[in-house]
């Protein structure tokens, strides 16, 4: 197993009765990234997490923690893992440290000081000596956070982490975990069926559908460069001409004319500037220039062919 890899998942399979919940997945996490574990609702992800910190038996296929068996070293593969699944377990009527200490009591070497370290990384230090019940959902989340935190993890499972959270909460944690990936080097994996918004925190994502794999790849907007190539829309005072001008002068290039005054081109970044010249040196006059980004949701409908309800 390479060294960059944190979590390895094999033929990983469930059927329950005669449903195949999940389908044979295989894929792998590595380090310091944010993996998404996407696709519709009942696609079988909280199943899959389940099975991979061992809440539930696998029926097939391996999960490798660290390169380390789940099924054959449970204990030893989960001492590197922190999950949340679905709502964390919190005691309501106890405080925000009084649950971390309960839970630090639960496992071994964790100091006291480490959990003010977790409270001061999730943002926590001046409410953490409130009770929990007072607190918002997003508090309550990165409580289940810091938990997770305190075995100092390298792989930290959310399901579902945004359900119920504002957009302001949602960018927070977005930033949040993205940072421990990026500074700690912790694989951070995140389950959702919102998949707008995953696109902004993902770097590489799973898309399941009825158990099955059916995509891996990577989803930021962020990771294109100046040779992938995209789609651009242009807006033109004479739509024809202009397809005309470039058939003449890219005829590799595929352009369709949307209308009178609208090109859609597939073209690499650094080809854009060479466009717009031939244009313009033709004397067309260019309103506009924009990238049209698809996103993962338009994309994920095409792939299963809209028959999802996200
Ligand atoms: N214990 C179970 N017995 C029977 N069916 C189950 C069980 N757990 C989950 N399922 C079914 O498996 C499918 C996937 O569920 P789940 O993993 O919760 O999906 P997701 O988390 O992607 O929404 C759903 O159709 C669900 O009804
Ligand atoms: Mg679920």
């Amino acid at each position: 197993m390479s060294e960059n890899v944190a979590v390895e998942i094999r033929d990983l399979t469930k059927v329950i009765g005669s449903k195949t919940i999940v389908d044979s997945l295989s894929f792998e996490i590595h380090k310091g990234e944010v993996f998404g574990l996407l696709g519709p609702n009942g696609a079988g992800k909280t199943t899959t997490i389940r099975m991979m910190v061992g809440l539930i038996s696998m029926t097939r296929g391996q999960v490798l923690i660290d390169g380390i068996d789940v099924s054959k070293n449970f204990t030893k593969a989960m001492q590197h893992i922190g999950a949340i699944v679905e709502n964390p377990e919190m005691y309501k009527y106890l405080t925000g440290y009084q649950n971390l200490k309960h839970f630090a009591r639960m496992s071994q070497g964790v100091s006291d000081q480490r959990i003010h370290e977790v409270v001061n990384q999730v943002g926590l230090e001046a409410r953490i000596h409130d009770k929990v019940k007072t607190y918002s959902l997003g508090m309550r989340q990165r409580l289940g956070l810091a938990q997770a935190l305190l075995r100092r993890p390298h792989v930290i499972i959310l399901d579902e982490p945004t359900n119920g959270l504002d957009p302001a909460g949602i960018r927070e944690l977005r930033d949040y975990l993205r940072g421990l990936a990026e500074k700690e080097g912790i694989a951070v994996i995140v389950s959702s069926h919102l998949l707008s918004e995953m696109e902004l925190m993902c770097d590489r994502g799973a898309i399941i559908q009825a158990g099955k794999l059916i995509d891996l790849r990577p989803i930021r907007r962020t990771e294109m460069d100046e040779t992938s190539e995209q789609d651009i829309l242009i807006e033109i005072e004479h739509g024809v001409q202009a397809v005309s001008i470039l058939h003449t002068t890219y005829p590799q290039v595929d352009v369709v004319l949307r209308d009178d005054h609208h090109l859609e081109l597939r073209v690499a970044r650094e080809m854009i500037p060479d466009i717009v010249q031939a244009l313009v040196s033709h004397g067309e006059r260019i309103y506009e220039v924009r990238m049209v980004n698809k996103t993962l949701e338009e994309t994920f409908l095409e792939i299963t062919g809209g028959e999802s309800h996200v």
